[in-house]
């Protein structure tokens, strides 16, 4: 093609690229034009054709064509790629307010469940609901708690020693809490505090190593007597399996951290199977221990004088089992999905 026509063309070949939608086309036209065999690149062939000035300015024009060229191509390029992310950024973003189709979201665990539900009841009345650590010393353990170092209930609580000279343990029951909290806070106090227990227990359908306890605490100056725990169990049983009343007796046993200590028992019945918990039920259920506060307790938490109290431990996995009709422990820490599903919320 002459130079003449060439530079007709530039004007036209300028546009059409801008009009260039795809890097197929772009790269097509880049061949025609400035490519090996291009309209241009022939065209600096016939250069040798021409001398002195002539193939100077020949050269100087065909160059600044091919410049323009070159420019508007690579703009172009520039434009598509431009083009190109921001189509793929409108396609490929998620769009959140989609519904979501045949999806398990999880649940909350029953047992957390009924953590949750004990801890708004006792918040609803006044106590304070307070943590301790899982790894304790043995002076929280046992010595606070008037278990002294050869004592048989040391041996009868299968401790797991992390160090043995440090005396240090997993605790055995949650009642290292309260200690904790007299010696923090005092008396008066109205606590309680659910949390994992550990026992060298071998795991069957009751016996779990791990377990979690619910321990309660009434502590005061003025006196409290076992009517105050009986009618404070009483609420919370019945709130627990949701039931109008619950018929409770104390049975006599032995805490050293308690003086008088009991068992609790309540009544209930069996129909077609389940188990109902009623004031007219003809047998008795072992749900806990409880006690009055032995004195030695309020003394190795520094509290001196006369000083009165009740205490409570009942393990929440029996509770939770009894109230869903659960027969084996190992259920509650298995995965199995379907009986998660079926118990979570
Ligand atoms: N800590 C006792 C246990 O684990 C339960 C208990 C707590 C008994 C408080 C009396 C008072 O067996």
């Amino acid at each position: 093609m002459a130079l003449i026509e060439i530079e007709k063309n530039l004007d036209h070949w300028v546009k059409s690229i801008m009009g260039i939608t795809s890097f197929q086309d772009l790269e097509k036209t880049k061949a025609e034009l400035i490519g090996k065999s291009g309209v241009i690149t022939s065209a600096f062939r016939l250069l040798k054709d021409f001398s002195g000035d002539e193939k100077k300015s020949f050269g100087e024009r065909l160059n600044n064509i091919k410049s323009q060229i070159e420019t508007a191509i690579s703009l172009q390029k520039k434009k598509l790629e431009e083009y190109e992310i921001s189509e793929k950024l409108r396609n490929e973003t998620l769009d959140i307010t989609l519904p979501v189709e045949n999806s398990s979201f999880g649940g909350l665990h029953i047992l957390t469940q009924s953590i949750r539900r004990i801890r708004n009841h006792y918040l609803a009345r006044g106590f304070l609901v307070l943590d301790g650590p899982e790894v304790e010393t043995d002076f929280f353990n046992f010595d606070a708690l008037n278990i002294p170092e050869h004592h048989p209930a040391r041996q009868s609580h299968d401790t797991f020693y992390l160090e043995r000279f440090n005396k240090t343990l997993l605790r055995t029951h949650t009642s290292c809490v309260q200690i904790r909290t007299m010696k923090e806070r005092g008396i008066p106090v109205r606590m309680i505090s659910i949390g994992k227990t550990y026992r060298n227990d071998q795991l069957d359908a009751t016996h779990s190593p791990m377990f979690h306890q619910i321990e309660g605490l009434v502590a005061d100056r003025k006196p409290i007597t076992i009517g105050h725990l009986k009618s404070e169990l009483k609420k919370f049983l019945a709130f627990f399996f949701e039931v109008e009343d619950v018929a409770i007796r104390f049975r006599p046993s032995f805490f050293p951290f308690t003086e008088p200590g009991m068992e609790v028992d309540c009544r209930y019945t069996k129909k077609d199977g389940k188990l109902i918990i009623t004031p007219e039920g003809d047998k008795w259920l072992e749900l806990g221990g409880a006690g009055m506060v032995h004195p030695n307790v309020f003394k190795n938490c520094g509290i001196e004088n006369e000083a009165f109290g009740f205490a409570f431990g009942f393990g929440l996995e029996r509770l939770v089992m009894l109230k869903n009709g659960i027969t084996d422990i190992r259920n509650l820490f298995d995965t199995d999905r379907r009986w998660l599903e079926y118990y979570g919320q």
